[in-house]
């Protein structure tokens, strides 16, 4: 088996920036219920009538660029995302089409709730490593803001929008995917959910006057949920690169909620100072909270060859898992 790296990574947020106070001055919430409940202050949306693949592509580019890599060298493109730009085809070909990617690489959509970045780069590194692609290009992408009930405000308050991309390749040196776990706990299959709109309840009059397009979420039960299944997932990640907690170098958890993280990096004893948080500035981007945050870490020149990396994450499904990198 061939060893895999990240060879470059990008991002994009949309550039309208919501504060807090501006929600209060749409619903009945606050600065301090959001801040205190969740860390977050400001989050980014997405235009309304702006095309949301559009933020993958600008992604997709800044990480090729990044790894100095031309477009025509992809040969799998994975875009992990909850809702896709239309039912038929997925995100993928519309950010195939907007890179103008031309050498037909395969793509596809990979729906894994918050997770679905996670589960993206390690079956794109699984694929890479067994030689059955040359470089693949993973993003992590979410429109949340166009299917969030906006008079929902224990839900609306909490997301955000945003794309984050990696690009991947054999590596000829020690930086690699060292371990990966994956897990999905079916029984928790109802604590996140979009109802309507798929096949079981396809759209109709009577579903749009439910509101049953738009995301549910059982908060409490995702909040419990959420630290023991990381948690899990990182030790044995860990485990299968031979690496304990104290090597990890930084720690980059799904941004769901502030006090999601920090209950996770003191189990797993991991000082604040090594744990990427900007759930503050972008609220929860879902699947693409991990890229943006890997992005902004190197951007900030905060990464250095030979740093250990974990991304891990859980969401709908309930899907989680863990991928652990040497940089
Ligand atoms: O990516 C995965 C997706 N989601 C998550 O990871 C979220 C996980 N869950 C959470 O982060 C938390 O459960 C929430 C932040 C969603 C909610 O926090 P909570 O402390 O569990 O609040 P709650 O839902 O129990 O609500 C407490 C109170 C309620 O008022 P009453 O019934 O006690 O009078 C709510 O109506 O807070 C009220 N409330 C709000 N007040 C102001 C709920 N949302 C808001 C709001 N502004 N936006």
């Amino acid at each position: 088996m061939l060893k895999v790296k990240v060879v470059g990574t990008g991002s994009f947020l949309p550039p309208n920036r919501v504060t807090n106070f501006d929600l209060a001055e749409r619903m009945d919430t606050s600065d301090e219920w959001i801040r205190s409940r969740t860390g977050i202050h400001t989050r980014h949306l997405l235009d309304p009538g702006a095309p949301p693949a559009q933020m993958g592509v600008e992604a997709a580019r800044a990480a090729l660029a990044a790894a100095q890599l031309p477009p025509a060298q992809v040969d799998v493109l994975i875009a992990a995302t909850n809702v896709s730009e239309q039912p038929v085809p997925g995100t993928a070909p519309h950010i195939a089409a907007g890179l103008d990617l031309p050498n037909e690489p395969a793509f596809l959509d990979l729906k894994a709730g918050c997770s679905g970045f996670v589960y993206g780069v390690a079956l794109a590194g699984a694929a890479l490593a067994a030689g059955v692609f040359r470089c693949a290009l993973v993003v992590g992408i979410e429109a949340l803001s166009r299917f969030v009930d906006w008079t929902d405000r224990r839900t609306c308050v909490l997301f955000g929008d945003g794309a984050g991309a990696v690009v991947l390749t054999p590596s000829p040196d020690e930086a690699a995917i060292l371990g990966v776990s994956l897990h999905g706990d079916h029984g928790k299959l109802a604590l996140l959910r979009v109802e309507a709109g798929g096949v079981r309840l396809p759209a109709s009059v009577d579903t749009v006057k439910k509101g049953l397009h738009f995301l549910k979420m059982e908060g409490e039960g995702v909040f419990r949920a959420a630290v023991p299944m990381m948690e899990q997932a990182t030790r044995e990640a860990l485990h299968q690169a031979g690496l304990a907690p104290q090597d990890i170098t930084w720690l980059i958890p799904h941004q769901a909620n502030l006090r999601i993280i920090r209950p996770l990096a003191a189990r797993l004893g991991i000082p604040e100072e090594r744990v990427v948080i900007n759930i503050d500035r972008v609220a929860n981007t879902s699947t693409a909270s991990i890229p943006i945050a890997l992005d902004e870490l190197r951007r900030a020149g905060r990464l250095s060859p030979g740093d250990v990396v974990a991304l891990t994450a859980f969401g709908a499904g309930a899907a989680y898992g863990t991928v652990i990198l040497r940089w």
